[in-house]
């Protein structure tokens, strides 16, 4: 294992770290597909992230990719944002991404070990937001150094997130990014004919702004207004806060993202060595250890759980992630979000509020294919120190914050002293 000792450092905007980046935040997440009508309806009608874009793979020109997608029939996938960033969430048709990981592997001459898509791995991408276009260059480079698996380097449209991909110890693709485009007060994304700034390979630098990327458009006589705008498919019947939307409660951040890994110590180093997470907290469950990780102030990000405790915790054999973290506005958004999804017929599982430190109360859905999503209000916040709380410092919870019967959870809490300090959601909600 590598120590400080010696170790070399790099300039990331004039501080020395041991990475030539630093992660800000969960950027988006996505999850690859079966069932894609019934999960849009759960993700951006029940839960309602709203989509920024299709992309049809089966539109690819490429005669390689026309090739290996010749036998589906839909090839849509779906790009879903609850706030300003394009996308913080994605949704992609399975049977397209291990047409595409066969089809590449077939022409690399190299298995589909570690490929999205491939080997039981449902997840689309873990996608981590750094601080500059420079950083994510110098991930690359490091990557490249340290023999971290890369899938690929560029510039992806829609989104417009100039990025880096490598892999984990499990094959999840863990993203890093500079820029992901913003959507503004009228909704629309960026239009398909500025999809020429996209970039296949490592981009030199420095790079023109996205500023000079507009005007050129202008300059060419594109339509900037022209780009996709989602629709609200259902009433907006609910008061949440003063203001009438289509549920009642809004998502107000993404993550942690909890996956089952084969080696937790193996992935610990990964994340910690490899990507810079700090490890903020380990549980003990069953004589089995969680491992909980933060890149900012948040209490964690990722949590590492083996995987012998899906059969112990009782958890659908779907899938290598245990569930994707939602937070929504407030406590009493919670248990509404909860009720609300109750009504329309999701499913919950109960998990032991031992196994979320640093989340008081959560409930653990699952979409219509299995795969978990986490709701939950209220993370603890770190201070200069980088401790936790000590657990005898923590909120005492009853029995029932270890179920999803939130009937039976308090109708009101006592703050704490970091309540609602992460909820800093900007714009409006609806
Ligand atoms: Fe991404």
């Amino acid at each position: 294992m590598a120590t400080d000792t010696g170790r070399k450092l790099y300039n990331v905007g004039g501080v020395m770290l041991k990475q030539p980046f630093k992660i800000r935040r969960l950027g988006h997440f996505g999850y690859n597909v079966h069932n894609m009508d019934e999960c849009v309806v759960f993700y951006r009608d029940l839960l309602g992230f709203k989509v920024s874009d299709e992309n049809d793979f089966k539109n690819n020109p490429s005669p390689q990719v026309q090739e290996w997608l010749k036998d589906i029939e839909n090839g849509k996938g779906y790009f879903m944002r609850y706030g300003a960033d394009h996308h913080a969430f994605v949704l992609f048709n399975a049977k397209v991404m291990d047409a595409m990981a066969a089809g590449r592997a077939a022409a690399s001459g190299k298995s589909t070990e570690g490929m999205t898509g491939a080997h039981g791995i449902n997840i689309n991408q873990i996608t981590w937001q750094t601080g500059a276009l420079s950083e994510v260059i110098g991930a690359y480079h490091y990557f490249n150094e340290r023999e971290v698996p890369i899938m690929r380097v560029g510039r992806d449209m829609p989104g417009s997130n100039w990025h880096v991909y490598c892999y984990d110890p499990d094959g999840h693709v863990n993203e890093l990014y500079y820029g992901i485009e913003q959507e503004g007060w009228n909704g629309r994304s960026k239009p398909r004919d500025m999809y020429y700034r996209g970039f296949r390979e490592e981009p030199g630098l420095p790079q023109m702004s996205e500023e000079d990327e507009v005007d050129e458009a202008l300059e060419k006589g594109i339509d900037i207004h022209s780009g996709y705008r989602s629709k609200e498919m259902l009433s907006q019947t609910f008061e949440v806060g003063g203001v009438m939307i289509a549920r009642p409660f809004k998502i107000t951040k993404i993550g942690p993202v909890n996956l089952f890994v084969k080696n937790v110590g193996a992935s610990i180093e990964m994340y910690t060595e490899d990507l810079g997470f700090t490890v903020t907290e380990e549980v003990e469950y069953k004589g089995r250890r969680v491992a909980f990780l933060r890149n900012g102030a948040e209490h964690h990000t990722l949590g590492l759980f083996p995987e012998e405790l899906r059969g112990e915790l009782g958890w659908p054999d779907v899938s290598t992630c245990m569930s994707f973290g939602i937070e929504v506005g407030s406590y009493q958004q919670l248990r509404d979000a909860v009720a609300f999804l109750k009504e329309h017929g999701v499913r919950f599982l109960d998990l032991p509020a031992e196994l979320h430190p640093g989340i008081d109360y959560a409930a653990y859905a699952l979409d219509p294919e299995g795969n978990g999503i986490m709701l939950y209000y209220y993370m603890e916040q770190l201070g200069w120190e980088g401790k936790p709380r000590p657990a005898e410092l923590r909120r005492a919870l009853g029995p029932a914050a270890s179920t999803h019967r939130v009937e039976d959870w308090p109708e009101a809490l006592e703050p704490l002293s970091d309540t609602y300090v992460d909820q800093v959601f900007q714009g409006p909600i609806g």
